[in-house]
């Protein structure tokens, strides 16, 4: 957004209202995907609090401090209410929401019961799935075709069918599905003739996910990318977004040891401490985990936490403090610990007169209760971007994001708390309000 100019404040056009019913799609029906949906439909029955949204949860400062004007997101941005969501996914595996939960064991019995009735009813659509690109799956619910076009026409079917059924008045795509193995940006990715020439060959290059953003972007859906594959952060697609005016952001859900990452270092940067090293590793259980044992996903993983530091303290603005650290990242498939992860980071920071010091952090988090609001909340902004004629890569929802997308030539930013300036201001932005400098004038008289 940066090289961009943003029109004045005066001059935004006002978002549509978020009248009638939102659809939500979602590419996975799986530990992820089914936390988000059990947990939106007990905070209707009243039985949760949206804790972790900051759609649902945050406030947002307007005007001058004196102003006292500080209201939710929610009554300040006309986002579809949760009452209006209907939800909707594919997956290979036939299970219905319900069993699936169950089969991810993130949520207790207890909670699953008050919410049974209405998971048992999100029944997976056939799934556009080759265990090519997610070799530790093997689906029963999935789809044929004799191209990867024709595969992409079928989604587009789908999409227009849901909407139709459930009387939707807009429909948005969060990808909850596994991680599919590392492709490099190719020449089939790099205009929408070439991409669609590769689909019709069935090009490798061409990985399911990429099928689910191309027929999101065809049905003026947007599209978030909640895993680190490829899929929508190509210039074919990203050009496709912009042309029909489509929002779309990735990618991969920031949860866990990155968010804490994301945390820690502007933490460093900001009082100029050195760091000699990070080493993070994790044990984690679900199939997520499983799926990230196959190193072919474990390396698309790697470098979308990988880029997270580099980003954050510029060793090339910081050589003495940052040029040579060391980095590893480690995951382990551990199936005692279910979706329950532990991680341990070991941080070898650098303080004045080059004396070494330890940062030790050991995280017991649950990985999809963190990530349940981030699908949550992008689902909302990424609808409201799109009632505010926002279109293309949305860098403001990068808070959310791992390896957040950026414009051609860009830096990503990684560090939270300017991500967080950023999708506040957007949203200021976008209102008309002024964006807030924290500059404190008005003590200059
Ligand atoms: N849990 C987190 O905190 C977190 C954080 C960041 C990213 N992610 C990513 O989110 C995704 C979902 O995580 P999860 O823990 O729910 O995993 P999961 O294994 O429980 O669920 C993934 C589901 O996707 C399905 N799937 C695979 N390929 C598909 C396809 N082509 N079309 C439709 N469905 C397909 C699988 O059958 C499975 O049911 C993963 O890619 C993961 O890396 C998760």
């Amino acid at each position: 957004m940066e090289n961009r100019r943003l029109p004045a404040p005066a001059d935004v056009r006002p978002p549509a209202p978020a009248t009638g019913k939102l659809g939500i799609l979602t590419p996975g029906l799986g530990a992820v995907a089914t936390t988000f949906m059990a947990g939106v439909e007990s905070i209707r029955r009243g039985h949760s609090k949206p804790i972790g949204s900051l759609t649902q949860m945050a406030t947002i400062r307007l005007g001058k401090r004196t102003d006292h004007r500080s209201p939710l997101i929610r009554d300040f941005v006309p986002l579809a209410g949760l009452d209006d969501i209907v939800f909707g996914a594919w997956d290979p595996i036939p299970d219905d929401a319900y069993t699936a939960a169950r089969k991810a064991g993130v949520l207790e019995e207890r909670d699953l019961d008050r919410v049974a009735d209405f998971l048992k009813r999100i029944v997976p659509m056939p799934a556009v799935f080759d265990n090519k690109y997610v070799t530790r799956i093997t689906g029963t619910n999935v789809k044929q075709g004799k191209t990867k076009r024709d595969l992409a026409e079928q989604l587009r079917h789908d999409i227009r069918d849901f909407k139709t059924r459930n009387k939707l008045d807009r429909v948005v795509i969060v990808w909850c599905a596994s991680t599919e193995i590392f492709i490099r940006p190719g020449p089939q990715h790099a205009t929408i003739e070439q991409f669609e020439k590769a689909m019709e060959r069935n090009d490798d290059a061409i990985a399911p996910s990429m099928l689910y953003a191309y027929a999101a972007i065809m049905e003026g859906v947007p599209f978030c990318n909640g895993a680190p594959n490829l899929c929508v952060d190509t210039p074919a697609l990203t050009r496709l977004a912009n042309d029909r005016g489509v929002p779309i952001s990735g990618k991969d859900f920031k949860t866990g040891q990155t968010w804490m990452k994301t945390v820690i270092a502007p933490g460093l940067k900001a009082r100029m401490l050195g760091l000699a090293g990070w080493y993070s590793t994790n044990i984690l259980g679900n199939r997520d985990g499983e799926v990230l044992d196959d190193p072919a996903s474990f390396k698309t993983k790697e470098e979308s936490k990988l880029s997270v530091l580099h980003t954050i303290l510029q060793p090339e603005l910081y050589p003495e403090l940052y040029k040579d650290f060391t980095h590893v990242v480690r995951i382990n498939y551990y199936p005692p610990r279910g979706d329950n992860k532990e991680g341990w980071d070991n941080i070898d920071i650098v303080g004045w007169m080059n004396y070494p010091m330890q940062i030790k952090i050991n995280f017991l988090c649950r990985d999809s209760i963190l990530a349940a609001p981030i699908v949550l909340d992008l689902a909302l902004f990424s609808d409201f971007a799109q009632r505010a004629g926002m279109k293309g890569i949305q860098e403001w929802l990068s808070f959310y994001y791992k390896s957040p997308m950026a414009a051609p030539g860009l830096q990503p930013e990684h560090d939270l708390f300017i991500q967080q300036t950023k999708l506040k201001n957007t949203l200021r932005h976008l209102l008309g309000e002024d964006q807030i400098t924290h500059l404190g004038l008005e003590y200059y008289a």
